[in-house]
């Protein structure tokens, strides 16, 4: 596996692979690595020649600078864990190489962004959009794979993909849990073992609500249920749960016959901020 960490050595890289008529698959991280992300890189492996992942952790997409402090940074161990996976190259830049100057550039996603992830990180959005942006034009894949815990981003990347007629595939793939139930995350290295024995209320309040969705309870009704049984668990601090639209993001009033709902929350758990999401197929 090599081990890139410029832009221009990231372009060499993949233009001489395209050249020779090799398909690309990226898989953008932030490192941390857990068994979602390795899942990523094999997936691109069974799918791509040349499988580049990228550790980044984008200082642009954090509204929170102690959350990007403290946001776990273990390249030794992500590095021994990549290539086993089936990874070619690993680009691994510095701030310095992603920015060389503040970005000017906005983006607004409207209403896709206005909802969870984008009401409650403001700016979130718009420095994933730019790292992904930059990572896609320096690498030039034939796909990029994402993570679906993360729902709400790869609707936004999709977004991106469409509005600005970037020639690749988004694949998106489901998240992987720990045996309680628990979505992996880099963050979960965060949490101290009060906070992690009572993580798994994240997913439980999930799956009912997802069970009270197939049984007809309105999403008011839903949302109410799962809120009071965030709250009921003293270490946690609820920052939303929404039952919205699975494509537009959109809170519902009423399920709509046919359409898929997602329901999705953000929690802190011992000073921790976790998302998590499940799909109810309709
Ligand atoms: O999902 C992540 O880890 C990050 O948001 C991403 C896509 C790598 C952009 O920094």
């Amino acid at each position: 596996m090599q081990i890139l960490t410029t832009a221009a050595g990231l372009q060499a890289h993949t233009e001489s692979a395209r050249q020779a008529g090799r398909r690309i698959g990226l898989v953008p991280t932030m490192g941390a690595l857990h068994a979602g992300h390795l899942q990523l890189v094999q997936a691109a492996r069974a799918e791509c020649d040349e499988v580049i992942a990228t550790i980044f952790v984008n200082p642009t997409q954090f509204n929170n600078a102690e959350d990007f402090r403290l946001y776990p940074r273990v390249p030794d161990a992500d590095a021994v864990l990549l290539a086993p996976a089936g990874c070619t190259a690993l680009f691994a830049p510095s701030v310095e190489e992603m920015y060389p100057q503040p970005t000017v550039l906005r983006f607004d996603f409207g209403d896709l962004e206005r909802v969870m992830e984008g009401a409650h990180r403001p700016g979130h959005f718009n420095g994933v959009a730019t790292v992904v942006s930059k990572l896609f034009h320096l690498a030039r894949p034939h796909r990029a794979y994402f993570g679906q815990k993360d729902w709400q981003q790869v609707a936004v990347v999709r977004q991106l993909v469409a509005d600005l007629s970037f020639d690749l595939e988004i694949v998106a793939r489901p998240t992987i849990r720990e045996a309680d139930g628990l979505a992996m995350s880099s963050r979960n290295r965060r949490l101290d073992a009060p906070a992690r024995a009572a993580a798994p209320l994240l997913y439980q309040v999930l799956t009912a609500a997802a069970e009270q969705v197939q049984q007809g309870l309105s999403p008011l009704q839903v949302q109410a249920q799962a809120e009071a049984a965030l709250a009921a668990e003293p270490l946690l601090t609820p920052e939303y749960f929404a039952v919205a639209d699975a494509q537009t993001l959109q809170p519902l009033a009423a399920y709509v016959p046919g359409r898929a709902v997602v329901l999705c929350l953000a929690a802190h758990l011992g000073g921790v901020r976790l998302i998590d999401n499940v799909v109810v197929e309709r």
